[in-house]
């Protein structure tokens, strides 16, 4: 049991999970989770802040029932709707139906469909501060941290911050404070890959909710998974800042990102000669020669090349119909959001029917990149694809 008393009248009611292995399908929780939630008493009755995933429901309302029945709390604050959060709030809306939902537009209208029932509802509004029972909230964006609908509860009495996947971990704390945690090498791993995972591909989103964040004075951060920030809340701020603006795409317009594999030499040359070619017009070129055995190491730095180059080329010859398997993981490890407006283009040697190039081309497209038309030699070039070579290279200048 992990209710705790944070500050005054607020209370611990979240459920932590030890067992978890993974998140979301792809995401790894070495350390569990927590789903935390908050009860706090006003003059005019109790405020939950969070809901809780559906399979945790039941002990959601246990911890909340030891500090006050479920028919006492008269507003609900959902700060995002992903499941991990709402799968459980049609149990408290079943117990309590006079429950009335506080959340921003975008997630009410999610509500109404992971609910399928009518509740009672009042939208958060940035500027529009509500009041209850002696308490008074405001509410601050926290757009595409990670889903369009998150918004920050702020609560000004207590200088508490309630901001849902923002500043957490997947770490499941006994100590349920940062300050009593004795692990802080393991939540700060913890924090470091959840933020690379889940925030890491909305960089300029999460610099943004910084900027709202860092005028506000806050004491604690109550975040959905993870500690409660009870120390230095601003120095997690701070860092979450510092992780967003590594990632930012720079698009340096003079540095090129060349990516190539080569079964029998083809397309490690034509990596060489675009190589050469560039870096003799000026440009910086960071050329990556990869395969099976190398990947592991190189993959990190390919992914940091592309993010600062202006433009990157991927070049790899066609086995059993597509392109090397290796570059859909790197072009899956680039979010949309980080390659659009970068110039990128494909080329590679092929025997029989060439599809690397085009297949990789349609993946750049979907990705918002700016893609120039790719370019294929079959087996060695005669002078004809020489020719359509050298207007390739040009092409990519212009
Ligand atoms: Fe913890 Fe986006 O849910």
């Amino acid at each position: 049991m992990h209710i705790q008393e944070i500050a005054k009248d607020l209370y611990y009611v979240g459920v932590i999970d030890h067992s978890l292995k993974v998140f979301d399908v792809a995401i790894l929780t070495e350390y569990g989770t927590s789903y935390n939630s908050y009860l706090l008493r006003t003059k005019e009755g109790f405020l939950l802040f969070e809901g809780s995933k559906e399979a945790f429901g039941e002990e959601q309302i246990a911890h909340i029932e030891e500090i006050c029945p479920l028919k006492e709390i008269s507003y609900l604050f959902v700060t995002h709707t992903e499941p991990d959060h709402s799968g459980a709030i049609h149990l408290l809306l079943e117990k309590n139906p006079e429950l009335t939902v506080v959340a921003s537009g975008p997630a009410l209208m999610n509500l109404q469909k992971i609910l399928r029932r009518p509740f009672k509802k009042v939208q958060m509004t940035p500027g529009k501060d509500m009041e209850i029972g002696g308490y008074t909230f405001s509410f601050v964006p926290g757009t595409n941290l990670h889903w369009p609908d998150v918004m920050f509860t702020y609560i000004h009495e207590l200088k508490a911050l309630v901001s849902c996947d923002a500043f957490g971990a997947h770490f499941a704390s006994d100590a349920v404070f940062l300050s009593k945690e004795p692990d802080k090498e393991g939540y700060y791993k913890a924090l470091r890959y959840y933020f690379e995972n889940i925030m890491g591909p909305f960089p300029s989103f999460v610099i943004k909710a910084c900027d709202l964040v860092e005028k506000l004075d806050i004491s604690l951060i109550l975040p959905g998974h993870g500690c409660i920030i009870d120390e230095n809340p601003m120095e997690q701020v701070r860092l979450y800042r510092r992780l967003a603006e590594e990632g930012l795409p720079k698009n340096d317009p003079n540095l090129v990102t060349i990516c190539a594999a080569s079964a029998y030499g083809y397309t490690k040359e034509l990596a060489e000669r675009t190589a050469k070619f560039l870096e003799e017009r000026g440009k910086e070129v960071r050329l990556h020669i990869i395969d099976a055995l190398n990947y592991q190491e190189e993959k990190p730095l390919v992914l940091q090349d592309i993010l600062h180059s202006g433009m990157f080329l991927l070049g790899s010859p066609t086995l059993a119909g597509d392109a090397i398997v290796l570059f859909y993981d790197i072009l899956n490890g680039l979010p949309w959001t980080k390659a659009q407006g970068k110039t990128a283009s494909a080329f590679g040697d092929y025997g029989w029917s060439g599809e690397a190039v085009p297949n990789l081309s349609e993946r750049l497209r979907q990705l918002k990149c700016r893609v120039l038309p790719g370019f294929r030699a079959n087996f060695r070039m005669d002078e004809a694809q020489e020719e359509e070579f050298s207007r390739w290279l040009e092409s990519l200048l212009a």
